[in-house]
């Protein structure tokens, strides 16, 4: 008997996506470089389905039906590019690599291209869904050619989550594009933990809230429009007590964020693109600030106002709304970055799709990507979700209480970057004018740079050094 698919790599995500297929009742190869491992899995999950165990590259390159699909799950970076080195040379023509890694999307098409000139496909694919999420349905996202999805997909589809019975799979694009777009998703992961955090923060410094009764303000609103995976993980860790101390759980963690790279490369590459992406932006520069141990010690006893707890009834409202306000943004940010990407590199990205196999399976599942997916089949163009008809009226009942909140958080000294730039980047769009005229004169000024006019064709330079009439043409 030949397996379906394989897999090599059996750390905990390949493993249970392993398992994920067998159960399915596809039968799986596994691989690991260290045979022990896909020992442990055969005895331990064998009973789960058929299960191919190899020792080596050759037998398990062997054991695959034609044309073969290989899933590889080891870490991105120098290792798969090992992995892909050691087995692309046992492969021929029409097989499929397909890497579930958290790789950067630039690798992914580094790879693709050079597999591609030897006839096989490499199919960069997003994984998102943590362990659980890889044994019982993750959301998937699969570059690569359309013609390795017609071999993969319906495999993929088969494993992944569904909502209201549709899979959490599709193709998102060529060659990178699955890769990109599951970069953005974790920068969106990244922007939603950190204004959660926020949240959280101001209900304690604000509102003089414990944790366990924070876990349950959020379990109240895990039940409204912010329902979701994130709020709901939230409350647990709010509510959970450290067993060696006594204490919640969250006083006794080390508060220094870390981070493994995607959210990094979000950012680094929306810059490269030119797309503003503040929210995710701070949320990445929170992680970091708080890392910086030595600095923090350092301004430790810098002069602030005195905390006091200040906020009366209604707050835990507000807050709600900022947060829900906030999170518009961070999505309308993300999604525009995946507008621009797809513009880049050719990639034909369909954005009501992607918000579709987000809605079940990821990290960032949540009630509100329903309305997302609703937004781009009502306006598959839109510039933004911002002008959306259900999210404009939302934010604009929401923003009173966002400046309120933002306002008390500057007041009271509690840092809040992702509640702060989502408002900014509200009000920068809905602006009239932007100061950004103040900043071209500047410019023109000290290096001549020019400037356009409002009311006319063509570019402007005032001799600002002379007798400050303009030229132009
Ligand atoms: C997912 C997660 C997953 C992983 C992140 C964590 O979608 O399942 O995003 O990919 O948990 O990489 O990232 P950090 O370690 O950078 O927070």
């Amino acid at each position: 008997q030949k397996a379906r698919i394989g897999v090599t790599g059996l750390a905990v995500m390949g493993r249970n996506l392993a398992r994920n297929l067998a159960r399915h009742g596809h039968p799986v190869a596994v691989h690991n470089r260290t045979s022990a491992r896909t020992k442990a899995l055969v005895e331990e999950f064998g009973g789960e389905g058929t299960f191919l165990p190899a020792e080596t590259p050759e037998r398990f390159v062997e054991s695959l039906e034609r044309p073969r699909r290989l899933v590889v799950m080891v870490k991105a970076g120098g290792p798969t590019d090992a992995v892909i080195d050691e087995f692309a040379p046992l492969l021929e023509p029409g097989d499929m690599i397909v890497d579930g890694g958290n790789a950067n999307f630039a690798d992914t098409r580094r790879r693709e291209a050079a597999l591609r000139e030897r006839g096989i496909h490499f199919v960069g694919t997003g994984v998102s869904g943590g362990e659980e999420g890889a044994l019982l349905g993750p959301s998937i996202m699969p570059g690569g050619s359309a013609e390795s999805y017609e071999a993969l997909g319906p495999l993929l589809e088969d494993i992944s989550a569904k909502v209201d019975g549709t899979p959490c799979c599709v193709h998102v694009g060529p060659d990178g594009a699955g890769h990109f777009v599951k970069m953005v998703h974790n920068g969106i992961e990244y922007a939603d933990m950190q204004l959660i955090a926020e949240a959280y923060d101001l209900l304690r410094h604000a509102a003089g809230l414990a944790p366990a009764e924070i876990a349950e303000v959020f379990r109240t609103w895990n039940t409204g429009r912010l329902e979701s995976y994130l709020i709901e993980i939230t409350a647990e860790v709010l509510a959970h007590t450290d067993a060696s101390t006594g204490k919640p759980f969250v006083d006794v963690v080390l508060d220094q964020a870390e981070q493994k790279g995607t959210g990094r490369w979000t950012v680094q590459t929306a810059l490269d693109l030119g797309v503003p992406v503040g929210g995710i932006a701070e949320a990445v520069f929170a992680r970091s600030v708080s890392g910086h141990a030595a600095l923090r010690e350092a301004a430790r006893g810098l002069p602030g106002p005195s905390r006091t707890v200040m906020a009366g009834s209604g707050f835990a409202d507000a807050v709600e709304k900022a947060l829900y306000a906030s999170k518009i943004v961070a999505y309308a940010q993300g999604f525009h970055e995946i507008q621009a990407g797809s513009a880049e590199y050719g990639w034909n990205i369909d954005l009501g799709a992607m918000a579709t196999i987000w809605r079940g399976g990821c990290i960032i599942r949540a009630r509100f990507l329903d309305r997302i997916r609703a937004a781009y089949e009502a306006d598959p163009e839109t510039p933004t979700l911002l002008t959306d008809d259900h999210f404009a009226e939302a934010v604009g009942d929401a923003q009173g209480a966002w400046r309120e909140v933002v306002a008390a958080a500057a007041r009271i000294g509690v840092p809040a970057p992702g509640f702060s730039t989502a408002l900014a980047y509200y009000d920068s769009l809905r602006a009239d004018r932007l100061p950004a005229a103040l900043t071209q004169g500047q410019r023109d000024f000290f290096g001549a740079h020019t400037y356009r006019r409002t009311d006319r064709d063509g570019s402007f330079h005032t001799l600002w050094g002379g007798d400050r009439t303009e030229a132009g043409a």
